[in-house]
């Protein structure tokens, strides 16, 4: 890993830029939740961290339906940030939520999108969110949408 100070806020919006064109096309609002001027500095591998947004906002988007919300929230705590993805789609049931980080394991095959997606994108997600000795989370219930939530280490040990 390069660990490096950076600020979070930028990836973020860099992130979001990325997904407009695909969010504008289905009808979806991309919303951000967080303060754009106010910097919040990671201590943390900037690339690996673009790479876990874009997984998971490619998941919030491609499961919202036209007319639905996804938004990325970044809260800076103590010592660590706090970051999540939150979307209207149609939530994850809850028997599965301890499956959907595992390597290839999409849910119901019939429903989802065929051509693409591997179900690798939550199994790396995992793997970087732990690499920082950080942890993800999903809260979700079916017909009510999902949040991802993350936690990263910030600049300043402040404790
Ligand atoms: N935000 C979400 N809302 C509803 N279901 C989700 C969401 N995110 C993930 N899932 C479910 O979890 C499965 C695993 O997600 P994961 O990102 O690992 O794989 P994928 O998106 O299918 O493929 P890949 O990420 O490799 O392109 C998805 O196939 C989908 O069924
Ligand atoms: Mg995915």
């Amino acid at each position: 890993m390069h660990t490096r100070e950076f600020d979070l806020t930028e990836i973020a919006e860099r992130v979001l830029g990325k997904f407009k064109p695909m969010a504008a096309e289905k009808g979806i609002i991309l919303a951000t939740g967080f303060d754009r001027k106010e910097p919040a500095v990671a201590l943390a591998d900037s690339d690996r961290i673009e790479q876990v947004l874009m997984n998971l906002l490619d998941n919030a988007v491609r499961a919202t339906p036209a007319g639905g919300k996804v938004e990325l929230s970044l809260t800076a705590i103590q010592n660590e940030i706090l970051v999540s993805v939150k979307d209207s789609g149609p939530g994850i049931p809850p028997g599965e939520q301890h499956l959907i980080w595992e390597r290839f394991y999409k849910i119901d095959k019939s429903r989802t999108r065929s051509s693409s997606g591997t179900g690798l994108g939550l199994a790396i997600v995992k793997d970087i969110v732990e690499a920082h000795g950080g942890s993800v989370k999903v809260a979700s219930k079916p017909g009510a949408g999902s949040t991802f939530t993350f936690n990263l280490p910030t600049k300043v040990n402040k404790s």
